[in-house]
């Protein structure tokens, strides 16, 4: 059985970080970061494979440099996004810039800079990256996101690449935005983009996303036309019910079906956007209890942290395991609903939560938070962002 001090070991979490850092804060391993980034390097290693980071899943600034000297990519959804990992030391050649509204001035923003590659998304993005681009005096490279159709089995939420989804170009229109990608003078097609969606553990759609790709690439040979690369996107899941368990997400399994399915030409490179399965697992939100209350059926610990802080239960229903880092996992046990002090019934963040006797002023480590838990944060209720902190062991 765990004590506290054991799960604040595995955390690396020392009790001078929790007396120093105010309550509630975000904080990293950056000995399991650099441990994940050294494990997709060696995978990766022999082939002609570049991962992306993708930043939405979390931009902090220390988590960016750390990750730029890996040598990866970024990939980019706006303007601020650009911004913060030119900042961090990513090369602008290594970078890729997607989304379905891009405004004009980040699209200068990214021309401006070099960025690598735009992931393009519909037709008029063609012509007015086009446009920008010889107003600047400049070429551009682009991949066309094709929307294959494919269901990611995962969240609704986070699936993006069947039909009814808002991303990419459908297969019946790709060969109509190939053509005017061809024929814009400031453009050059240099590959095709796809991403399913996320939090995916199971491979099957990546091995049907495979065939697809197989497909097109026959396909347009047979017209003559070559894709200095394909962007398979990110998606990759990791395991929220036991972190401690599986700290790293199945990188060999990922890259394997890749590596077995995919018919990569000659010269022709393979990217990537990994986000969640890069930084998810290093990071906990770090909270103290507020008040334990009893209701008639239910007993709540209240926590300073709550849906501004960690939006991912009450958007997605998602589910983070909760620890107590004061009692540890000895003596009894009573189940709870851990909830935020937000002035909203959504603002749970883990419902019927087996923890030990809990208390006012106890610490709790909601874990796995690394990804699309700071950077989705809100100042809702006029609440302050949460803190950031990092160890090394
Ligand atoms: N590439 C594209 C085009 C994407 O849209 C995304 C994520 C990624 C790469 C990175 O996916 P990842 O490897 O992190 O799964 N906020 C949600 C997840 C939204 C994902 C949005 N797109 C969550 O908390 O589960």
């Amino acid at each position: 059985m765990s004590t506290s001090q054991n799960i604040k070991d595995q955390l690396h979490l020392t009790d001078e970080v929790l007396a120093a850092t105010p309550t509630p804060f975000y904080f990293y391993d950056l000995g399991l970061l650099d441990s994940t980034l050294e494990c997709i390097n060696s995978e990766i290693a022999g082939y002609p494979y570049v991962v992306h980071y993708a930043v939405k899943a979390n931009g902090n600034p220390r988590l960016l440099s750390e990750i730029a000297r890996y040598g990866m990519g970024a990939d980019l959804v706006s303007g601020g996004e650009i911004l913060a990992a030119l900042q961090a030391g990513f090369p602008p050649g290594l970078m890729n810039y997607s989304g379905v509204g891009k405004t004009d001035r980040e699209i200068c923003i990214g021309l401006e800079h070099g960025i690598g590659i735009f992931n393009v998304e519909s037709l008029p993005e063609l012509e007015v990256i086009d446009q920008l681009a010889g107003s600047m005096g400049k070429a551009v490279r682009v991949a066309i996101r094709v929307n294959p159709d494919i269901d990611a089995h995962t969240h609704r939420y986070i699936t993006t690449g069947t039909a009814d989804d808002k991303f990419g170009i459908s297969i019946d229109r790709l060969g109509q935005a190939v053509e005017l990608a061809r024929s814009l003078p400031h453009l050059h097609l240099s590959g095709l983009h796809f991403h399913l969606g996320s939090q995916m553990t199971d491979m099957r759609p990546y091995v049907m996303l495979c065939d697809v790709i197989n497909g097109l690439l026959d396909h347009y040979e047979e017209q003559g036309i070559t894709f200095e690369f394909i962007n398979v996107g990110g998606g990759l899941g990791i395991d929220y019910d036991d972190p401690d368990e599986h700290p790293m997400a199945d990188f060999g399994q990922y890259f394997g079906v890749f590596k077995r399915h995919l018919r990569l030409r000659p010269h022709q490179q393979l990217h990537f956007e990994l986000g969640r399965a890069i930084v998810g697992q290093c990071g906990s939100l770090i909270s103290r209890v507020v008040f334990v209350k009893e209701a008639r059926s239910k007993r709540f610990v209240i926590l300073d942290a709550g849906m501004t802080d960690l939006v991912r239960p009450a958007l997605y229903h998602a589910r983070h395991q909760v620890q107590n880092l004061t009692a540890g996992c000895s003596g009894g046990q009573e189940t709870y609903d851990v909830v935020g002090p937000v002035c909203e019934s959504t603002d749970v963040l883990a419902r019927d939560c087996r923890l030990p006797v809990t208390h006012r002023g106890d610490i709790i480590a909601i874990r796995s938070a690394g990804a699309y838990g700071e950077s989705m944060a809100s100042t809702y209720n006029m609440r302050s962002l949460p803190l950031s902190c990092f160890t090394k062991p």
